[in-house]
């Protein structure tokens, strides 16, 4: 692909800018600059050539382009791969290799995406699959907390850009209409009093195709078309950066307020597994370190930090 012209014509996309321009700017040929711009065509870039204005990108087409992202976010590196195993695994052997903050691999398919517990994720073309890494500095006790940085960050995103009002399954699942609609997986490594890094796993079904009858929904089915990738990781990334500053001055009440305000899982009736461990009760509330507090049907009040809900009630 020809990056460097897509760089320029990313940062330039509102104007049309001359090949003339271009050319300078790139050290290259008018000769280079228009074939490089069909290269882009022939990749599926919607280009605007007009004579004596020059060029205009007017669209992407749906496959991820990190040059944008880049330039709307300050995340990278970003590694782009078209299948990988799974970026969550891809991006923990970026953090052991000592890559920084905010390094991040996103893949148009997954082969061995991973959701929690360890299950299968299901990753095809079409769905938005990426990961980054962070490196808090505070003690791993905070964790949990993420959770509700990256769902607020991705609720954020979708009522910005598409206008709906997606829930929050406890602890971090994005769901619309009792679907769900979007998984976080976290991978924490940590010493006991001290976090190393943790890796933000996000797989949202965005224009793939989901089986009839599927218990998820995705992006293009709400909103009733496809819609760009791009947007969407670069909102959800902007947004977290927000959401992150809050997590870092410890405003977690802050956090918690819009986590408890989209929260499907408060006033219900669930039962809440943990390794083998089942407890059922009504959901009261969600404190400020992120646990769910249950009062069981025995009158006992818990406040679990990890687990799989079930609803015992229709949502
Ligand atoms: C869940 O709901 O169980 C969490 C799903 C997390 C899926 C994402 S897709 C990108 C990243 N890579 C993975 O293998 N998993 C996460």
């Amino acid at each position: 692909m020809a990056k460097d012209i897509l760089t320029f014509l990313i940062d330039n996309r509102d104007t049309f800018v001359s090949g003339e321009y271009i050319a300078k700017k790139l050290g290259i040929t008018r000769q280079a600059v228009s074939k490089k711009v069909n290269q882009l065509k022939e990749d599926g870039f919607k280009i605007y050539s007009k004579t004596n204005k020059g060029y205009r990108l007017v669209s992407f087409p749906d496959i991820i382009v990190p040059e944008f992202i880049v330039l709307e976010t300050n995340f990278k590196p970003i590694f782009h791969h078209d299948s990988t195993d799974s970026t969550n695994l891809q991006a923990r052997k970026h953090a052991l290799d000592g890559f920084p903050e905010r390094t991040l691999i996103v893949s148009e398919i997954q082969t061995a995406g991973r959701g929690r517990m360890g299950r299968e994720w299901q990753s095809p073309r079409g769905g938005l699959w990426f990961s980054f890494i962070m490196r808090p500095r505070c003690v791993p006790s905070m964790a949990p907390i993420l959770n509700f940085v990256v769902a607020n960050a991705v609720a954020k995103a979708m009522n910005e850009l598409y206008g709906i009002e997606p829930s929050m399954k406890w602890p971090n699942d994005i769901f619309y209409g009792g679907k769900k609609l979007c998984g976080i997986g976290i991978l924490v490594s940590s010493d006991i009093d001290l976090m190393h890094y943790v890796v933000i796993g996000i797989g949202i079904n965005v224009n793939n195709q989901l089986p009839k009858d599927s218990s998820f929904i995705s992006i293009s089915e709400i909103i009733g078309k496809e819609t760009d990738r791009n947007m969407l990781m670069a909102s959800i990334l902007n947004k977290f950066k927000d959401e992150y500053t809050h997590f870092e001055r410890k405003e977690f009440s802050t956090i918690m307020e819009y986590s408890k305000q989209i929260s499907n899982t408060i006033g219900n009736r669930v039962r809440v597994s943990f390794l083998g461990v089942e407890k059922r009760g009504k959901v009261v509330d969600i404190d400020d370190t992120g646990a769910l507090i249950l009062e069981e049907d025995d009158g006992t009040v818990s406040h679990i930090l990890a687990g799989d809900v079930d609803f015992l009630r229709h949502i």
